[in-house]
């Protein structure tokens, strides 16, 4: 059995690598599995893309299709076209996809449409509902001509059954992020920031912004990071910043004593910086699951959630993008009087193993 395996911008890197492994375990105790890994290039600076490779030891991928920036219809067509040409010589029987990256998509549709090859979703059936993510409709396209979806959630589970799919083929897995969390805490790293900004131990704050609905108008980030920094009792913010948010951030020009701006962290030392903090304050959602998992108080800045359970079990709390929420909010976790988490269902380090697992039940 050859399966391709794709992996395209950041937060696909965590997901894929425990799979690979584990397939490579598949191999190692004889099983004809055999994988071709395809970096989409959707993702390619060394701190968005390379870093993450070296950390996690994940193999060097087999092909890059190197299709890099542009606009969505741009990124996706080219992901398409360069895999399309993959397609054309060698086919695998199955192609796995995770997440919901513009990668996740284009490929997905791509090997549909070539021979009808079937398509492995993990992280399959998640919903926000909200229509101005990319990453929403990512989803919606690559669940509706999935054939094998692997799940995070019972909330995924019914969103599939709701959907009409049958069954036999939603597998309840876990989550493969939190696999290489867990794998990778004994690891982390304390980055040099820790030094220069004299951080301690759960007195400080992370933060990240990257959705287009937070950091594309300028006036709003500036507003939503002012907002912040003036509610932070003057505790270290520290900002690791996403190419998408830079653009912004250099115009605005924004600077405060107790805000620290880096360039986007390793996997190994930006886990360690949300393992020890006082909250993160995001608009990810994988962030969201990390930090349900290492219990730190997450507080998201969007209106909608397709990982519910973060905030009915975990730390999370929504609180949508209004800048006026965020002292409140901030308020309540300096008083101490945030929430504690509980890890949710299958959230156990073994689900990369669970899915191999599973697609060994179909060589034939
Ligand atoms: C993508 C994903 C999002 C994920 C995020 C994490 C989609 C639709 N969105 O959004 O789900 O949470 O990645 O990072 O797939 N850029 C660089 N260097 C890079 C990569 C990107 O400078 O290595 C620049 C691009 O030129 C562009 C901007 O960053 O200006 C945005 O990149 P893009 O891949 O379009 O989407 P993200 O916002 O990163």
């Amino acid at each position: 059995m050859l399966i391709d395996i794709i992996a395209g911008a950041r937060p696909n890197f965590m997901k894929i690598a425990p799979i690979a492994e584990s397939i490579q375990h598949a191999q190692e105790k004889g099983y004809n599995i055999h994988y071709r890994l395809i970096h989409t290039g959707q993702h390619y600076d060394k701190n968005m893309s390379g870093n993450f490779f070296e950390e996690l030891g994940i193999p060097e991928p087999d092909i890059n299709l190197e299709a890099g920036s542009g606009s969505q219809a741009e990124q996706t067509a080219a992901i398409m076209i360069r895999y399309e040409k993959v397609l054309m010589g060698k086919k695998p029987d199955l192609l796995v996809v995770v997440g919901d990256v513009t990668s996740t998509m284009a490929c997905s549709i791509t090997a549909k449409k070539m021979n009808n090859i079937p398509v492995a979703h993990v992280e399959a059936g998640i919903r926000s509902g909200d229509l101005t993510m990319p990453e929403e409709i990512n989803r919606m396209v690559t669940d509706c001509i999935t054939d094998y979806f692997f799940t995070t959630s019972e909330t995924a589970n019914k969103n599939l059954k709701k959907a009409g799919i049958e069954d036999n083929r939603i597998f309840f897995v876990g989550n493969t992020m939190i696999d290489t969390l867990l794998k990778n805490m004994p690891k982390l790293k304390q980055p040099a920031i820790w030094a220069t900004a004299f951080l301690s131990n759960k007195e400080y704050l992370v933060l990240t912004l990257h959705r287009p609905g937070n950091v594309d108008d300028a006036q709003n980030l500036k507003l939503l990071i002012e907002t912040i920094v003036e509610s932070s009792r003057n505790i270290p913010i520290i900002f690791p910043v996403h190419p998408r948010t830079n653009k912004w951030l250099q115009q605005l020009g924004i600077t405060a004593a107790n805000l620290y701006v880096t360039e986007p962290l390793s996997y190994l030392e930006f886990n360690y910086l949300v393992k020890h903090s006082k909250a993160v304050i995001t608009d990810s959602g994988g962030i969201t699951e990390e930090t349900t998992v290492m219990n730190v108080p997450c507080i998201t800045l969007r209106n909608s959630t397709e990982r519910p359970e973060t905030c009915t079990i975990g730390t999370n709390e929504l609180i949508g993008t209004d800048p006026a929420s965020i002292k409140p909010i901030l308020n309540k976790l300096f008083e101490n009087k945030w929430k504690r988490g509980t890890t949710p269902q299958l959230w156990d380090g073994r689900t990369a193993e669970r899915i191999v697992d599973i697609l060994l039940t179909m060589i034939v």
